[in-house]
This record gives C-alpha cells, structure tokens and sequence, in this order.
C-alpha cells in the first residue's frame, strides 16, 4: 500500500525528455555502492549511473576493458539497494560493459535484460554510434531503454589511441552528429557526448530532441554527468580538464586516517566514551594448560 510518506515517484525516461523541453539541466552522477547512492540522490541528483568506470576508481585498472558483466549488476544492484532504502527519485542507468553486446545483438539483449532484473536499473547505457543502432534497436523493443554514448568512448580506448577529445575537425565532427541522429532514430531515450567540443555538443544538442547529457562536451548540452570520484577529488592526483573539484576529499579523508593511525598510536583513541562498561562482570580464571576446556564454574556476569 502506498502512502503520501512513502518512496518517491521515480524520474522515467519521459520526465527526462519533459526537462529537456522545459529547458531544465539534468544532474547525472555515477555510483558503484549503496552509501554513495544514497548521499548522491539526497543531494538531489536526477539520474544516478553505474559507470563502468568502477573499472578505473574502484577496481583499480588502467582502462574499463576488465569490468565483467557479473560486476555490473553487482554494483548495480546495491546502488538500487541504497536508493531504495530512502525512496529515492533518481532515475538508475547501468553501463553495458566492454563485452556484453559488441558480438552480437542477441548478447546484447540478454545482458540488458539481467541488469534490469538483478540489477534493477531502469535503462541501460552503451557506447557507440551508427554502428550499433541494431542492438540498440533490439534492447529497445525488449522492453528496456538505452541511453547512447559518443564522442570520446572509452571501451575503444586502443582504437582511439588514448583518451582524446574527439570531433575536432568538420569530418570527425560531421560524424558524430550523424552517429547521434543515429542513436535518436532507433530509439534511444537519451545520449552521453563525452570529450567533444562545446561548439559541437552545441549543434548536436539542438538537431537532437532527446537529451544530451555532457561530460567534457562544455556548457550548451541538456544535463551534465561526472564520476562521483572525479568531483570529490577522492584521488587528488587525477586532474583532468573536464573535470571540477567540488570538495577535496582525498586530502580530508587522509588527514581523517592520519589522525585516527596517530590517536591509535598515542593511545588516545578509544576515549572512555566510546567504551562500554559493566559494573556487574565476574570472571573465572582460565586454566592455563588448556584454553579448549570448558571453564568449570561458567561465565559469571554479563557478555562484556
Ligand atoms: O563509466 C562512466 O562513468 C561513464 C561516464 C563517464 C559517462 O560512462
């Protein structure tokens, strides 16, 4: 039974398209865990991702190649599990790993399927352009729907030759507006322009009349997306341009440890406040000999 209290209507794919008509910028992060799930959509996010860039700031790899299917709906699902432990309104997307549709449509399908039922996201993400309008096409009237991703894609890392803005000149930028055309026509509800001229992402952005959520692609584009790592600079080392620090919390949460190393190291930590007590504890000795043997007269008092 529902009541007014309780969980909030979920942002869908047609309230996103309402925002972009409506000319409302669109917040999008990622999340891989239910504790940042949950501080992202109280922060009021409208759409939360499950990037596979857990691949880079989690997993620790140098690229997303390695991230499994398996791990996707892993972190998926305990990001729906954050949201919906506060009835979050946030929209979930997960990211379609390196792997799980290049091969056929038919893999495509499948795994878009498993991360909607195991790892309850609403949409799926995947990159690529005209290339991939069959499996997009697929997925789509499976029921499920895709969010494209062009401009810098970084499942393509080696073809690319590193992680380079794309469609800087008229034919590479030519493309790309065609490969958004593309992705709008079979169906999907949104797109990501990553790493692409502002000028660009502008000209895109007005032929298209679904969303287009930058990062890297400038200011004129219908939502923004950051990792949620990026713009907390949990890893002050990485400084991209695209990329705000809105908190440094890298270097606080080192200043936190450092302090709790050197409290654990002065002894000043635990304070008797954050201790327990019990006036009422009685103990046996324990024989020295054999400390497997069932002490004779018990434990007197209470579990300390
Ligand atoms: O994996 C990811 O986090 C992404 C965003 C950067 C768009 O694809």
């Amino acid at each position: 039974m529902s009541t007014q209290s309780g969980p909030k209507k979920r942002v869908s794919i047609h309230e996103l398209r309402r925002m972009k008509d409506a000319g409302e910028k669109i917040a999008m992060v990622t999340a891989y865990d239910a504790t940042a799930a949950r501080l992202v959509a109280a922060a009021g996010v409208d759409v939360v991702l499950v990037g596979d860039s857990v691949g880079m700031v989690v997993q620790g790899h140098d690229s997303t190649l390695p991230v499994t299917l398996e791990q996707m709906i892993y972190h998926s699902a305990a990001v729906r599990r954050g949201l919906e432990r506060d009835g979050a309104r946030a929209h979930l997307v997960g990211d379609m790993p390196f792997g799980s549709y290049q091969a056929s449509a038919d893999d495509g399908v499948k795994a878009a399927m498993r991360f909607v039922a195991e790892g309850g996201v609403q949409a799926v993400k995947l990159e690529g352009g005209a290339d991939f309008v069959e499996v997009i096409r697929r997925i789509v009237r499976a029921g499920v729907p895709v969010m494209g991703h062009i401009g810098l894609t970084p499942q393509s890392v080696h073809k690319m030759g590193g992680y380079v803005v794309q469609g800087k000149d008229s034919d590479k930028a030519q493309q790309i507006l065609r490969d958004g055309r593309a992705l709008e026509a079979a169906g999907c509800y949104a797109v990501v322009l990553e790493c692409i001229p502002a000028e660009l992402a502008r000209i895109v952005t007005g032929q298209l009349r679904i969303p287009t959520i930058g990062i890297g692609a400038g200011p004129h584009v219908d939502g923004q997306v950051l990792v949620f790592h990026d713009l907390l600079a949990l890893d002050p080392t990485f400084t991209p341009k695209f990329v705000k620090r809105f908190a440094e919390l890298g270097a606080a949460v080192q200043g936190a440890v450092a302090a709790y190393v050197g409290e654990v190291k002065a002894r000043t930590f635990p304070a008797d406040e954050h201790s327990f007590h019990s006036s009422s504890v009685r103990l046996v000795p324990v024989p020295e000999d054999d400390d497997r043997e069932e002490p004779q007269g018990g434990v007197m008092g209470a579990p300390v």
